[in-house]
Formats: structure tokens, C-alpha cells, sequence
């Protein structure tokens, strides 16, 4: 066994109430002791005999972020949509289909390049958990291929071939919902099931019988639900007890009181409402409802190009009308229960030790420093990593 003090932490956010102050669980001057990679207690001084301490400087030290949602295998770029944008065109689901074709014609190695050097950008801005999508395949080989690369670099990998109907199957989605429910769902290695349940995309019945299928392949259902238009996403996501229905941007007062009541998380992607829709205040109304909510980047080439959490924490504040403490416990335990996850999130004993340490005297400026990284050191099961490593 080898044990690790991490001591002299100025400022500590466990997120466990028991632990510390508040829904935060803040602990000042405290030493986070782990053993193996999994942390084992959290105190105000080092324990006796461990066999390591590492002085943290009196930073503040925080769960690393839970990134629950992004698209990260893809190639090509739409900087020119982002561009038309600001000045006045409106964003819609047709866009996917430029990155369909560039990803088409990437290598493998190009992809796994690409999804590398994002999530390197990822982990420096303090992110240690992350879920990856396929999506811009749409064909059964490309849509394993991306799932394969995905899984080289996390677990939490989710087949998202029901992004867009393909140019090829435009004449006849149905045939490519067959073709996804026949051929690419039974070969898939995914851990998740995903659907863009939306204008331009699929229709409530189709992504009931996506989620179907899947289900009966044990793949777990999680939706892009009420981006574009408010739709049956909500209601198809609890009765499918998706663990997650994300973007929500236009849900309904009804969609809102939907999921509070169910175990389904409220998944919020500041950066494709920076980016796309600018919907001011919509988060809060989530939060005042009582439902879970998680912030998530949705990194990807056309809605939200940001690997950074701590950007979507500083938005989640300006735009959606978030607390600083809610935002932080959003992109950390909300971002674990968006996944199902019960040992990550959190600094408590029994959890791995992915955690972060800031170059700052409060995770507050994490939103009052905005586009500025604060992120010192970040720790994935108590070793310091400077690249992305599963
Ligand atoms: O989550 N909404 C669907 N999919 C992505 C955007 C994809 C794209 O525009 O390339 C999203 O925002
Ligand atoms: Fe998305």
C-alpha cells in the first residue's frame, strides 16, 4: 500500500455536506490522505505513517471536473458558421452534415490526433472525467471507428449515430433507423445510447425505437432533447430512465417539473447557449424546480467549441443564472450523476483522488476570473498528469 498526504490545501471543496461546510462541503487548511489512488480520509493535519506528503501551497483543490457530455471525434472546422452567426444567421441541425463529410475522409489517426489534443486542452483546464460521443459517422463502420477511438480515451463512450439522417438516407430516414437499429447498435461497443431527439433530426417515434433496441443490447439511454424545439425528449428520457436529457434550452414549465420529479439529470451546455442561442436566466428555473442538474461542455465543432469547464462554469453564472457554488456543483458531482458515477466528484473517502488544484484563494474565481486558467496541478488517481490518459 502507498499512501499520499496532500496537505497545506488553503481552501477544500469536498462536496460531501458531511464533510464540510455547506453544499460544497468546504474545509479550510485541510489534507486530503489517499491510499492506492482512492482517497481515504480528509483532515486538518497529515495522519501518522504515510508514506508521502505533498504541500499543496494553500490552493484551493477541487473534484476535477466531470465533462458529461462532448463530441470530441470529429475532423474539419466551422469557424465560418460561428463567423455568420454573429452576424445574424440562426443555427440549426444542417450544419452537422459538413462534419460528417470531413470526419468521413479523416484517418483514424487523424481522429484519435484530433480527440487527443482537445482532451489534453481538456485536462489542463481541469477536466479528469470526460464522456465522448460518436456521431458524425453515420455509416456502421465509421460509427465503430469513432466508438473505438473513443474508447482508448475514456469509458463513458456513447453511440450517437442518430445525430442527423445522412445526405444518403434522406429520401427514406426510416431505412437509416433500421439500419442503425439492425447493424450499427448490435456491433457497438458503446457504454451509452444517445439521440438527437429535435427539428432536422429524429422524431419522438424514432428515438423510441432507437432507444428500444438498444435497451434490449444493454446500452443505457441518455438524449439531446428540446435544443432547437421543445418536443417529447423530456417524457421519452424518464420513461426510458435515461441517466441524462441534455441542452433543454426550450423546455417547457411542464418539461421542467417533469424532471425534477425523476432520477433523469438536467444536463445545461453554456457553451452552445454562448454560442448558438444566448437563452438568459434558463438554468435557474431548473434549479428552482429541485431537479439534478450537471453543466457539461458539449464540446464539437459547430455548437460549442470549448473543451473548457471552467468557461462553462463562468457562463453558467452570467447566462444562466447560476449560483457560483451551484455552477461548481454542477461541473462536478452533477456532471458524476449525469453519468451514473458514485466515485468520482466528490473528495470523500471511498472516491477515486481526481482532483484539481488552483493557482487561486477560492473556486469563486474560477467565474470571477473568466477565460483566464487558474488550474495549477491536476491529479487523476492521485498522480499528477500533464496529457489525457484513460
Ligand atoms: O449537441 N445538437 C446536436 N449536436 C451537437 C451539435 C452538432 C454540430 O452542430 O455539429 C450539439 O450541440
Ligand atoms: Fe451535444
Amino acid at each position: 500500500m502507498s499512501s499520499i498526504a496532500f496537505t497545506n490545501i488553503g481552501l477544500l471543496v469536498t462536496n460531501d455536506p458531511h464533510i464540510g461546510e455547506g453544499a460544497l462541503g468546504l474545509l479550510r487548511d485541510a489534507t486530503v490522505t489517499i491510499e492506492n489512488g482512492s482517497i481515504v480520509s480528509i483532515g486538518n493535519s497529515v495522519p501518522l505513517g504515510v508514506d508521502t506528503v505533498v504541500d499543496l501551497a494553500d490552493r484551493t483543490v477541487l473534484p476535477g471536473f466531470v465533462d458529461s457530455h462532448t463530441h470530441l471525434i470529429f475532423a474539419g472546422d466551422r469557424s465560418d458558421e460561428f463567423a455568420a452567426r454573429s452576424s445574424g444567421t440562426t443555427y440549426t441541425a444542417g450544419g452537422i452534415k459538413r462534419t460528417v463529410a470531413a470526419t468521413r475522409a479523416a484517418s483514424s489517426d487523424q481522429l484519435r490526433a484530433n480527440a487527443q489534443r482537445l482532451l489534453n486542452e481538456a485536462l489542463q483546464s481541469g477536466t479528469t472525467s470526460v464522456e465522448i460521443k460518436s456521431g458524425y459517422g453515420l455509416t456502421p463502420d465509421s460509427e465503430e471507428l469513432a466508438i473505438n477511438i473513443a474508447s482508448e480515451f475514456t469509458n463513458e463512450t456513447t453511440l450517437l449515430a442518430a445525430h442527423v439522417v445522412p445526405e444518403e438516407f434522406l429520401g427514406d430516414p426510416d431505412a437509416y433507423v433500421q439500419l442503425i437499429i439492425d447493424k450499427i447498435i448490435p456491433a457497438t461497443k458503446a457504454k451509452w445510447i444517445d439521440v438527437f431527439c429535435d427539428r432536422g433530426a429524429f422524431t419522438p417515434e424514432q428515438t423510441r425505437r432507437i432507444f428500444s433496441a438498444a435497451s434490449h443490447n444493454g446500452l443505457l439511454p441518455r438524449i439531446h432533447a428540446n435544443q432547437l424545439e421543445s418536443g417529447e425528449g423530456i417524457a421519452i428520457a424518464i420513461e426510458f430512465d435515461a441517466a441524462s436529457a441534455d441542452h433543454l434550452s426550450t423546455s417547457s414549465k411542464n418539461d421542467i417539473e417533469l424532471i425534477a420529479a425523476s432520477k433523469t439529470v438536467a444536463t445545461l451546455l453554456p457553451g452552445a447557449e454562448f454560442s448558438t442561442h444566448l437563452v438568459p436566466g434558463l438554468g435557474r428555473s431548473f434549479l428552482d424546480a429541485g431537479a439534478m442538474v450537471a453543466i457539461a461542455t458539449d464540446c464539437n465543432p459547430g455548437s460549442s467549441f470549448t473543451t473548457s469547464m471552467p468557461f462553462c462554469i463562468a457562463s453558467a453564472v452570467s447566462l444562466l443564472g447560476f449560483t457560483v457554488d451551484e455552477a461548481i456543483h454542477a461541473a462536478t458531482v452533477g456532471g458524476a450523476a449525469a453519468l451514473r458515477r458514485t466515485d468520482i466528484g466528490k473528495i470523500a473517502p471511498g472516491y477515486t483522488a481526481d482532483f484539481i488544484a488552483l493557482d487561486a484563494p477560492s473556486y469563486i474565481h474560477l467565474a470571477y476570473r473568466p477565460g483566464v486558467n487558474l488550474v495549477k496541478s491536476i491529479y487523476k488517481s492521485g498522480k499528477e498528469v500533464r496529457t489525457w490518459q484513460k
